[in-house]
């Protein structure tokens, strides 16, 4: 049997709440649909946004939101988001499936919508097509509460008080979508572009976030910190930077052969979760290198994409990466979202790819209907996590799974304290076949009360909008307590979050 051992003297870290954050790009049905319907609408929303969504979203808690891309954030032009909507200008979304964006949705309608859901702002900047005044035009827009050209538009347009912009990210993918770059010419570009992102706010200085690596490219992560993290000047005391970021997205075939969102046997299963294990490489990788740079983990590594990327489903648009999701992408959201607890001394914020109707999506809709995927409820049951104190745990005797040459771990775990001493752990079992029996066992503990919940189904089940509670977060009971933790028999291919005081 796997024994869980949990040392609840052994506080690791604080597990930023902003982990568990979301990015929404102009792409598809995720803004436009997804969130947005406009007042008009005969989908209930407040102000445009829709209202099922955004309960939803506030019931899971989602803690920051990432916006407007993406590839589309160097391509995007803030002003043409801003004013009398009818007088917006109209273009070709040439990224993502050549539909016209109207950009009725632009940095009014973003932060009225962080508003709503009650979350922080991360704003991502164009370096790849933008100037340098463009996008220091934006910041005093957004935050600037004086006199100012462009305060005094923001005010024109009707928000006197500037808004809260809590993470701005400086370019996107600028080694590929954000302008074909080396990382030398980007981190000079960054140096530049940042330095007029202006702390207007001086109480709450915006968090800035230099472009990151694509997956294991090692080279890249060295050479922007290389001349963007030391700055000679005792102002930047930080360096030039709060963060750094990373991409990884997991397409069990490579980019070639993604394969079905649905429709995948028991070797693509082990498979598509080997490949998200691989989160931990990277983070090992990437951190080890920002180790040398920063000891101290002043910055953060912020994984603002990731998720499962596969085919789009038959018949949509190609350029709209919607995609199901299934108790594969819950088990995908759970190891990962372990992984990311458990580093939470590097891993300042994450967002997974994308909100709604988006690739591994938390939310699908179809007009007026809505349903939550999988991977929504593994985010719901791990909510507990946010802001909490990480505890050192080890899992030990789980057994090894697979098929054929593929292999990972049976079981895989987090776990963390609240502030009223209530603990909660998560778990995975990673097994495409078999129940795993596990013993938690703390240091000195004696628990008095355990909750679980749990999340299964068959490996390939998913929500759809005929049947739309498939796959549900329930009550799990199956859980005695013992007289130093606790003793459970995890069912195949499941999540089961536990509370315990
Ligand atoms: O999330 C879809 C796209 O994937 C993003 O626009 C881009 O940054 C990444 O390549």
């Amino acid at each position: 049997m796997a024994k869980l051992y949990i040392n609840e003297k052994k506080k690791e870290g604080r597990i930023n709440p902003e982990v568990y954050g979301h990015f929404s790009e102009h792409l598809g049905r995720c803004i436009y649909e997804g969130l947005y319907v406009k007042e008009d609408s005969g989908i209930p929303n407040k102000n445009g946004m829709r209202t099922d969504v955004v309960e939803a979203l506030k019931e899971m808690q989602i803690p920051v939101l990432r916006w407007p891309g993406g590839c589309f954030a160097d391509e995007y032009h803030w002003k043409d988001g801003i004013g009398p909507r009818e007088n917006r200008k109209k273009m070709i979304n040439t990224h993502w499936g050549g539909v016209v964006e109207d950009n009725s949705f632009g940095t009014h309608e973003f932060f009225e919508l962080c508003e709503q859901l009650g979350c922080k702002t991360y704003v991502n900047g164009n370096v790849g097509s933008g100037t340098v005044q463009e996008m220091s035009e934006w910041v005093e827009y957004m935050t600037f509460d004086g006199v100012s050209p462009m305060a005094d538009l923001r005010k024109a347009n009707g928000h006197e008080k500037p808004w809260k912009v809590d993470y701005f990210g400086v370019g996107n993918e600028n080694w590929g979508c954000g302008g074909n770059m080396t990382p030398e010419y980007y981190a000079n570009l960054y140096r530049r572009y940042q330095t007029y992102v202006r702390h207007y706010q001086q109480a709450a200085p915006i968090q800035k976030i230099c472009g990151g690596p694509n997956v294991a490219d090692d080279n890249w992560t060295k050479k922007v910190l290389d001349t963007c993290f030391a700055s000679p000047h005792p102002a930047n005391a930080h360096g030039f930077m709060d963060g750094l970021s990373l991409h990884y997205y997991v397409t069990p075939g490579g980019w070639d052969k993604k394969g079905s969102a649905t429709e995948f046997g028991e070797k693509d299963w082990y498979l598509t979760l080997s490949k998200a294990l691989y989160m931990e490489e990277l983070i090992k990788l990437h951190g080890g290198i920002m180790d040398q740079f920063d000891p101290e983990k002043k910055i953060g590594l912020i994984v603002d994409e990731w998720g499962d990327w596969f085919d789009v489903e038959p018949g949509t648009n190609p350029g709209f990466l919607y995609q199901q999701n299934t108790m594969r992408d819950a088990l995908v959201a759970a190891v990962t979202l372990n992984i990311f607890n458990k580093h939470c001394d590097r891993v300042k914020m994450a967002c997974i790819a994308q909100l709604v109707n988006v690739l591994q999506s938390v939310i699908l809709t179809e007009g007026e209907k809505m349903l939550l995927t999988p991977t929504y409820h593994v985010f719901h049951m791990y909510k507990y996590h946010q802001g909490a104190q990480l505890l050192h745990s080890d899992m030990v005797g789980a057994e090894t799974v697979g098929s054929d040459d593929i292999c990972v771990p049976s079981l895989q775990e987090s776990v963390s304290v609240q502030e009223d001493g209530t603990i909660t752990v998560t778990l995975a079992n990673l097994s495409a076949q078999d129940s795993c029996p596990v013993e938690l066992q703390f240091a000195e503990k004696k628990p008095s009360l355990v909750e679980g919940r749990i999340l299964s189904g068959g490996l390939q089940a998913h929500n759809t909008f005929e049947a739309p509670e498939t796959v549900k977060e329930e009550a799990f009971d199956a859980v005695a307590l013992t007289e130093r933790g606790a003793s459970l028999e995890i069912p195949a291919h499941s999540v089961v979050s536990l509370r315990i005081r």
